[in-house]
């Protein structure tokens, strides 16, 4: 059977497995924000029309100054992209015939990026139950690769990073002549995010890729950016496409930018659902990684095989995110996004059903 690569797009999971996708469902297995996008780009979205008629800056000069600003850095040390998802490809480009190393269980782009341009790829691999990074293990490693990957907070456990440790990794690096690339794609998730963007002006090594697709709840019109030394921004820029950020993409994000207390406000709904969630959990026997984010990791810890307990769900409309592709987990955990507080109510009572059953 061929299970589906990423989250989301549920019908493919429902197909592969055979089972009848029921009229309603919830999908729990992409990690977007419950509150959907700011309200911004729905009063302003017929503005947008207008755009459309034009060639979108092939630059992205007017967001990039926004970006800049918000992170205190030089617009040539951003380059925008159409979600994170292509600033990974653009850097597996970049890496082609290199030796990475990938932080796992991680997302799967960054392998397929690097295989996909002839890289040799290595893991490091974390473990249960509190799946923090070894440095002191890893230390030895960095000086046969060339890049290392690692996802902050990491998915599909959620596990946060601190400042400190990313910050030994970004310095071992340096010596071992390793780029270093952490993926923040849900860092504005984080409640108390420690800032590692000001590293960008001391190391040269350090490549961050953001995306905001999760945070405004814009996955379907793409749009993330990467953060580094201005001699990796352009070179990475050469593998980009022409024109590969659309208007609309463009001007949205400079709207999300301006909504500041969008984040804060969506920070703390999910903390509290969060907290909801995981007392419910401890208390019915169901192990959870120690996430920071708004997803996590899940096992029913009365059972080995949790594959009964993912049918349960699909069948009564509920999508959890399989962990089959996630190397390390192999199927062993389910992943679900913290969603709106009625939905994950809902959750909640199917897993009580799953109790009595
Ligand atoms: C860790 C991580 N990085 C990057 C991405 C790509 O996000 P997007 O292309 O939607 O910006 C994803 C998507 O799920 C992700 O999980």
């Amino acid at each position: 059977m061929k299970w589906p690569v990423h989250g989301a797009n549920p019908q493919y999971l429902y197909d592969a497995l055979q089972v009848d996708m029921p009229q309603q469902t919830i999908d729990y297995s992409a990690n977007i924000n419950p509150l959907g996008p700011p309200s911004i780009i729905k009063e302003r979205w017929e503005e947008l029309l207008s755009v459309i008629a034009d060639y979108p800056d092939p630059h992205a000069a007017a967001l990039s100054l926004k970006l800049s600003e918000q992170e205190a850095l030089d617009p040539t040390q951003i380059l925008v992209g159409n979600g994170g998802a292509e600033i990974i490809s653009m850097i597996g480009r970049m890496l082609a015939g290199k030796r990475v190393m990938i932080v796992q269980p991680a997302f799967a782009e960054y392998e397929e990026a690097c295989k996909v341009n002839g890289c040799s790829v290595e893991y490091f691999q974390l473990i249960p139950d509190g799946w923090q990074i070894n440095v002191d293990e890893l230390q030895g490693k960095l000086n046969d690769i060339d890049a290392l990957f690692i996802t902050n907070p990491n998915n599909p456990t959620g596990v946060y990073f601190s400042k400190e440790t990313i910050k030994r990794l970004i310095e071992m690096g340096e010596s071992a002549d390793c780029l270093v690339i952490v993926d923040e794609a849900f860092y504005d998730f984080v409640p108390n995010y420690e800032n590692i963007v000001p590293f960008v002006k001391d190391y040269s090594n350090l490549l961050i890729i953001r995306s905001m697709t999760k945070m405004f709840a814009i996955p379907g019109i793409r749009l993330g950016y990467i953060m580094a030394n201005q001699k990796v921004i352009r070179n990475i820029k050469k593998y980009q496409p022409h024109w590969s950020i659309n208007a609309i993409a463009l001007k949205a994000g400079e709207w999300c930018l301006e909504d500041e207390a969008f984040a804060v406000k969506t920070r703390m709904l999910v903390q509290n659902e969060r907290e909801k969630l995981l007392r419910f959990y401890h208390k019915n026997h169901f192990n959870i990684s120690p996430t920071h984010t708004n997803f996590y990791l899940l096992q029913d810890s009365l059972m080995t095989d949790q594959r009964p307990l993912f049918l349960f769900l699909l069948e009564r409309g509920f999508i959890p995110r399989h962990t089959m592709n996630f190397r390390g987990l192999d199927g062993d955990w389910l992943r679900f996004a913290i969603k709106s507080p009625h939905e994950n109510f809902l959750l909640m009572e199917a897993f009580t059903k799953w109790r009595e059953n």
